[in-house]
């Protein structure tokens, strides 16, 4: 039994880490697609093939339940993996749902129709994929009537994660959060749509200041994912190992990966050149 976790870099660590925590007994298969990141600066088509191709990888794994532990292609491609591409032994989960459950006040997995929820003002901190591929909006939409979205795309803010700049990155939140201010005075919660984002949560909570429910994603995906595999203890699939793959440089990815996550942490490559 074995789950599959998917980002296209080192973001979804902090998803990994909140669903390692919740099931410890589980082991989870991670795949970084370091090699490709960002992914939020590439188009719909971009973004469906390369997540495709590591939901491949790590269905060899024995991982018949794949999280996609990135906002980019849960906005960008789930919707098309799901219409056309999945087989019906295997699925795909993306991290949107939980978040927007969790935001209108539902049961994990509760398909109810749309009703008026307490939050009215919302802002959503996402990559510029997300933002305009406008999936936020409608899973939202299914759920809630009377909410404002006010969307910012963050260029930049993942590039300088992954690089390790994280001087950068805080200017960049800074700037963001200012930017969207401007359109949006005072929402009253704050949805931190990307997965790479929870590592600078503390100065999203800075600028956004007290009065800001700010919302991120890994627990909350930790939380349905353990409701799902109570429901659906078939999903497990058949490995047995944790690992963590990378298509980028193993051991530079490890390096950051441990900084991120102070616990040391072994990348392998995702795809050994044959000797
Ligand atoms: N961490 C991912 C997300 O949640 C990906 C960001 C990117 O690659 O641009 O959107």
């Amino acid at each position: 039994m074995a789950v599959g976790v998917f980002d296209s870099g080192l973001g979804g660590l902090t998803v990994l880490d909140a669903v390692q925590r919740r099931l410890p007994d589980v082991p989870f298969v991670y795949f970084g697609d370091n090699a490709n990141t960002p992914y939020g600066v590439r188009t719909p088509d971009d973004i469906f093939n390369l997540t495709c191709a590591a939901t491949e990888r790590l269905w060899d794994e024995g991982c018949n339940l794949v999280i996609l532990a990135c906002n980019t292609a849960s906005a960008a491609a789930l919707k098309r993996m799901q219409e056309t591409w999945i087989p019906k032994d295997k699925r795909v989960l993306g991290v949107f749902v939980p978040l927007i459950e969790a935001l209108t006040e539902r049961q994990w997995g509760d398909n109810s129709p749309p009703r008026e929820v307490s939050v009215k003002h919302v802002a959503l901190f996402a990559t510029p994929a997300t933002v305009s591929s406008r999936a936020f909006q409608r899973e939202l939409a299914y759920r809630a009537i009377g909410v404002d979205v006010e969307a910012q795309p963050c260029g930049g803010v993942v590039d300088a994660i992954e690089q390790g700049d994280m001087v950068l990155a805080e200017a960049l939140v800074r700037s963001h959060v200012e930017a969207l201010q401007r359109r949006m005075p005072e929402p009253e919660a704050a949805i931190l749509g990307c997965t790479h984002y929870p590592l600078m949560e503390d100065i999203f909570r800075a600028a956004l200041g007290p009065d800001v429910s700010v919302y991120s994603q890994a627990n909350l995906v930790a939380e349905s994912l353990a409701d799902y595999l109570a429901r659906r203890p078939e999903m497990l699939g058949t490995g047995t190992e944790s690992k963590f793959l990378t298509t980028g440089d193993p051991a530079r990815v490890a390096n950051k990966a441990t900084q991120f996550l102070r616990r040391k942490i072994d990348f392998e490559a995702a795809y050994p050149a044959a000797t």
